[in-house]
């Protein structure tokens, strides 16, 4: 098949060479022309083990090329897999500037392109963003209508960074969102080599599959790092009682979700000895940190304060997670 990446940043890079590998005609497309040269140098522009080798073979073997121009990219191929970023911002929300341009660009060569043109988003974003922002872009810069004239997918990516070209090959399950058996029916193809479990849903359902998973994988990261940030020892949980000799539970505040899903976590607020009704949950209390754990370093706390990414009344604002 003929794809386009667009967007050759981690995600990007790596679903471009693992693609040529299998024997498609990738063509890359990046803004930025520094990273167009490196790969048409036969070079990775990121750093993962092993993908330099592959960006080398599948360029020589002319599978895989870039440019900065993302029309010609679409004009000539039959998919575009969409790999921009979607960088949190500071008030949690995903900024959507480069899906939208993407859009808008993705859009005008569809316009102008006589076949079929399927956009799968591999891009990370909030449930409902393709029925809200991607398709009607699509829609207004092609002037014509997503489903029929064109197709729109959520193909969304679960690789980790580090073992990336590992979990190309062994996902724990391919996702597919589509509301149209013929666009599911060509992305399903991309994946036939792969031995996972695919699942085919409409678009509403995959993308909140997509944010599940993640939302999932930051709880669990959070429970991981509780004991590493901030230690504390069986006494300190032991004295903290309430008037009646009941024990009382450790709040637990995540200070930080990032969008390489780095997250830090701390348990503060614990109740005073003196004062147990005093126990809530409330802004990261660092002050109350360093005094309720007898283990936490000013550093820690220096560190858990610096990603804070909660708001004034103590809620996690942070939402992105790759
Ligand atoms: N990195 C991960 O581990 C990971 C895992 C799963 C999902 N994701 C999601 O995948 C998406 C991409 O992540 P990433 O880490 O590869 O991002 P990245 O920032 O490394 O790369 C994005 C690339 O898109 C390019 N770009 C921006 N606008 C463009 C345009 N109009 N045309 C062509 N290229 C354009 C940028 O120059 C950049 O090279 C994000 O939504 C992220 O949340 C990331």
């Amino acid at each position: 098949m003929k794809l386009s990446v667009l967007g050759l940043g981690y995600v990007g890079c790596v679903s471009a060479a693992c693609f040529a590998k299998r024997g498609h005609e990738v063509v890359g497309a990046d803004v930025s022309p520094v990273k167009v040269d490196i790969i048409n140098a036969g070079k990775s522009p990121i750093v993962e083990p092993g993908i330099d080798a592959l960006i080398a073979e599948a360029v020589s073997d002319g599978k895989l090329r870039a440019t900065t121009d993302a029309a010609e990219a679409v004009m000539q191929t039959d998919v575009s897999l969409v790999c921009v970023g979607t960088p949190g911002q500071h008030n949690g929300s995903l900024d959507l500037t480069y899906v939208k341009r993407v859009c808008q660009q993705i859009g005008a060569a569809i316009e102008k392109k006589p076949t079929r043109h399927v956009v799968a988003m591999r891009s990370t974003m909030l449930p409902g963003t393709i029925q809200e922002v991607v398709i009607p872009t699509l829609q207004v810069y092609s002037g014509k209508t997503a489903g029929k004239d064109f197709g729109v997918v959520i193909n969304p990516e679960f690789l980790r960074e580090g073992t990336s070209l590992y979990d190309f090959d062994h996902p724990p399950f391919t996702l597919i969102g589509a509301d149209d058996e013929e666009t599911a029916e060509t992305v399903k193809r991309l994946y036939a080599h792969i031995d996972a479990p695919l699942y085919v849903t409409r678009v509403k359902e995959a993308e909140m599959v997509k944010y599940a998973c993640n939302a999932f994988h930051a709880a669990k990261i959070v429970f991981a790092n509780l004991p590493t940030t901030c230690t504390i020892r069986a006494s300190d949980v032991q004295e903290r009682r309430d008037s009646d000799g009941e024990m009382l539970p450790p709040t637990i505040c995540p200070v930080g979700l990032g969008s390489s899903a780095m997250i830090a976590c701390a348990v503060t607020d614990l109740p005073d000895p003196d004062s147990p009704t005093n126990a809530s949950v409330s802004p990261c209390a660092t002050s109350k940190l360093t005094r309720s754990s007898a283990r936490t370093t000013p550093a820690e706390v220096e560190n858990s304060t610096a990603r804070s990414r909660t708001d004034s009344s103590g809620t996690l604002t942070g939402t992105g997670v790759a």
